[in-house]
């Protein structure tokens, strides 16, 4: 029998980082052969996330613009994937979390009539504007799939509770987590921030780029600043979003900081190790506040609600909202009080042990009729 093509679609830097395991884990399960389609909805940002994993795309809608609007990228993936998809002789798409992408090519496949497997499913914030559109795009998504890989029990809880049949749902653990530990443990820091640790200084991971944030997120920036001034033994170093809108709210305010360094969108060959090295991360990210979970570091959510529940339950995780003043309080206060970090830091990892690629591998081989249901699956 010829190989079932696996085509895994995504656009997003964050989204190939959490796929590159499943490519790998796929090329090595036998009777399944991987395929990748790019949207191309971050070009420079994609591009850099591809090139640390060693993945090149079979195929490139290269739909992005600049200042693109969602409905303008709506109206760019839809027509092209599925057509693409069936070109590549796609016996089933991947699509991943909650992007544009992630639903748009979903529904295109869905289409013409190609099964969908959803990667990350089953996450809800429960506020359908909070993540904009995210939450949108993971709901619209999860009605278009035929198996669903949800990183927890209670992802999967998510998805019988709005109905849908548990027979394709699979709990796998976060690839995220499997992306995490193979990088932050090949790769070392950065020198110049390594230099900065034995001399004794901490290190804080910031990131914001939300579309829900961009209102205050010239406040939310300042707040930051505020907080930074205030310990100038920390060293605070923020990738900041290549969106022209990120670029423009938090450059004036943080710029003048001294111990604010503000950097290109990072690869993940430097971002991972720097995540490990930090005390804290603060950020208004998805990935971030698993990433964190799996390298022990503590994260300050600047959000007011997660769709990331576990973290928060297990401790690693605190919401320390978008308000101003609020973020300023929380993280003021904790990089105030090691003890409380030192707390966070030792709680455990509920994203999953780091096989979470080789089971979606596995859930994909069985759907296929390629191997029997192993034991280790819920
Ligand atoms: C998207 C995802 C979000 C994810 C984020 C990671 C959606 C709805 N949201 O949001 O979940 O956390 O990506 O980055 O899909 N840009 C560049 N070069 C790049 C990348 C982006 O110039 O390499 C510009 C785009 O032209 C656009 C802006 O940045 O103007 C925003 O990018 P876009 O992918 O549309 O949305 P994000 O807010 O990044």
């Amino acid at each position: 029998m010829t190989d079932r093509t696996i085509v895994l679609a995504f656009g997003t830097r964050p989204e190939a980082t959490k796929m590159a395991p499943v490519y790998r884990a796929i090329e090595t399960t036998p009777g399944l052969r991987p395929m990748i389609l790019s949207t191309g909805q971050q070009r420079q940002m994609l591009d850099g996330a591809l090139n640390v994993f060693g993945l090149t795309p079979d195929r490139d809608l290269n739909v992005m613009t600049d200042r693109q609007t969602l409905a303008g990228l709506t109206a760019r993936i839809v027509p092209e994937a599925g057509k693409t998809l069936k070109e590549m002789g796609a016996d089933m798409v991947l699509v991943h979390g909650d992007t544009t992408t992630s639903f748009c090519v979903a529904l295109s496949a869905f289409y013409e009539g190609i099964p969908v497997g959803h990667v990350e499913a089953g996450l809800r914030s429960g506020s359908l504007r909070e993540p904009f559109p995210e939450e949108a795009n993971r709901r619209l998504t999860g009605v278009l799939t035929t198996l669903d890989f949800s990183p927890t029990s209670g992802s999967r809880a998510n998805l019988l509770r709005e109905g849908k049949d548990g027979g394709g749902i699979f709990v796998t653990g976060q690839t995220a987590v499997d992306a995490v530990r193979e990088v932050a443990g090949r790769v070392p820091l950065r020198p110049e921030w390594q230099a900065r640790v034995d001399a004794g200084q901490r290190l804080v991971t910031v990131t914001m780029h939300r579309r829900e944030n961009q209102p205050m997120m010239r406040e939310m920036a300042a707040a930051l600043g505020r907080v930074a001034a205030a310990h100038p033994d920390t060293h605070f170093i923020y990738p900041v979003h290549l969106s022209p809108a990120v670029q423009e709210a938090v450059r004036p305010a943080l710029e003048p900081v001294p111990n604010f360094e503000l950097t290109e969108p990072l690869d993940y060959s430097d971002m991972a190790p720097l995540m490990a090295a930090s005390v804290l991360l603060a950020t208004d990210s998805g990935g971030l506040q698993e990433e964190g979970a799996a390298l022990g570091v503590p994260v300050a959510v600047l959000r007011n609600v997660t769709e990331r529940p576990e973290g928060l339950e297990a401790g690693v995780l605190t919401l320390a909202g978008n308000d101003p003043e609020r973020l300023e309080a929380v993280l003021g206060g904790l990089l105030s009080d090691p003890a409380t970090l030192d707390v966070m830091r030792r709680t455990r990892n509920p994203y999953g042990d780091g096989q979470a690629s080789r089971r979606i591998a596995q859930a994909i081989a069985w759907h296929f009729g390629l191997v029997d249901r192993p034991a280790d699956w819920s």
